[in-house]
């Protein structure tokens, strides 16, 4: 391959812009930061290959240096057609690193970049969805053997690498970042709340204050769009199918109640789920004139748009993000196209949130290369003290610093004669 095959970017002239946010990034991202510090000095990925399908973002720009800097050869392509910061991507293929990417991928180009990425025969994979592993165990079987690991950052993506695991497809080790509680606190919990409604402003400049905002899923990622939706004044309700969850949303004071009824009241839908068809065309006739539906779970196919469409008189785009379908005389608009609204029409998380997410990336394909050839063929969590150590780096990067056991308080904690 020339230097042209490993890239396709939109515009390199975008690269001076590309290397402005990822600086400002980098400010933001100190945990991440002081990573690269030591990877810079250890070189724990000398001689090993990373392919990465994750959202081009700036915050993922900087993983990806931070895992050069630590001796890696890194390709990337996007895990999603919208999400692609072409600034970005033009930044990083102007620095020399592998990027295939564009703002809106075809399907074609989508599955023609993963394709380039497994051409470079990686030793670790990078996904944010599990396309890319998916991918491999589908195709290209042969490159097995040399995948130290996988390291997942989503919950959709530990969905999958569970079910291939059930089915005995899983072929090699897979380390769930996504499932580390720094990960799940700061990004699905905090980082979606917000960017969920930057999406949401961005795409529709809408006031949120006295809407009902339906939140369809109470995850962890449901928790956070709802506490923001309130913080900005709206009525809030949630639709669940879990016990478990509809109590705890019930008892942090929100509405609960099914989605069919929800669907009459509501003037904003938000999909959180992970599952399919949430919002179905049924929901959506009973819905109001001008109702605003989106989705911030992992894939497009939380709101059922194909049925919409077909049962549209007439479909319009209003804005870049915002689609316009008449049903039944009413108006109804689905934000970028049903996919990750914080992404499509926003830009992700903001950088402090992808810091810890990615300290947990960057550990835990340090530490797939340190065990090499001992993990299971498994979805394994990395160990808790890592987990830990990413807690504490934040809180450093922060300039926050806490109490310390003291001997007499760790040898109470370890006795059982102290009592009343
Ligand atoms: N937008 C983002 O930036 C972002 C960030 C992290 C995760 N995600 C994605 O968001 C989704 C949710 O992640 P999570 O960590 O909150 O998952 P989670 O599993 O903790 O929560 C999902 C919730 O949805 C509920 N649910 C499932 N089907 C439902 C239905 N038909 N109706 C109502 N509720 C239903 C489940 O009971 C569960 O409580 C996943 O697809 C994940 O990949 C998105």
């Amino acid at each position: 391959m020339d230097r042209g095959e490993f890239f396709e970017v939109k515009d390199l002239s975008l690269a001076e812009q590309g290397r402005k946010n990822l600086e400002l990034a980098e400010l933001h991202m100190g945990a991440l930061m002081e990573i690269r510090k030591k990877f810079e000095k250890e070189r724990p990925f000398e001689g090993i290959k990373i392919g990465m399908a994750l959202h081009v973002t700036k915050e993922t720009g900087v993983l990806v240096r931070t895992l050069i800097a630590g001796g890696a050869d890194v390709a990337i392509t996007g895990c999603n057609p919208l999400s692609t910061q072409d600034d970005v991507a033009a930044a990083l293929a102007e620095e020399g690193v592998k990027v295939w990417a564009y703002k809106g991928e075809t399907k074609e180009d989508y599955y023609r970049y993963i394709g380039y990425v497994i051409a470079q025969k990686p030793h670790i994979t990078i996904d944010d969805g599990c396309d890319l592993v998916s991918e491999i165990h589908k195709n290209y079987k042969e490159l097995i053997p040399d995948i130290i690991c996988g390291c997942e950052e989503t919950t959709t993506g530990i969905i999958r690498l569970k079910a291939m695991e059930k089915d005995g497809a899983l072929k090699y080790p897979m380390i769930a970042v996504n499932d580390n509680m720094t990960k799940h606190l700061v990004d699905n919990y905090y980082g979606t709340g917000q960017s969920t409604i930057d999406g949401i402003l961005r795409a529709t400049n809408i006031l949120i204050a006295g809407k009902t905002f339906v939140v369809c899923g109470y995850g962890s990622c449901g928790k956070g769009v709802a506490l923001r939706a309130r913080g900005l004044g709206a009525n809030v309700v949630v639709c669940e199918v879990d016990n478990f969850r509809a109590l705890q949303a019930v008892y942090d004071g929100y509405r609960v109640m099914p989605i069919k009824e929800a669907a009459k009241i509501g003037d904003i839908f938000c999909t959180v789920t992970g599952n399919k068809h949430v919002i179905r065309l049924e929901h959506m006739k009973l819905m109001k004139n001008g109702a605003v539906i989106c989705n911030s779970g992992h894939f497009d196919v939380e709101i059922d748009i194909a049925a919409l469409k077909d049962a549209s008189s007439s479909t319009r785009r209003i804005r870049p993000f915002m689609d316009e379908y008449v049903l039944d005389g009413k108006k109804i608009f689905v934000l970028g196209e049903g996919r990750l609204v914080n992404l499509a029409a926003a830009e992700g998380h903001p950088s402090e949130v992808m810091s810890t997410s990615f300290c947990g990336q960057a550990l835990a394909c340090e530490y797939g290369v340190k065990n090499r050839g001992k993990l299971p063929i498994k979805v394994i969590q990395l160990p808790k003290e890592l987990d830990d150590e990413i807690a504490g780096l934040q809180l450093k990067a922060m300039g926050i610093e806490i109490d310390e056991l003291t001997d007499e308080q760790i040898a109470y904690l370890n006795s059982w004669e102290e009592g009343t």
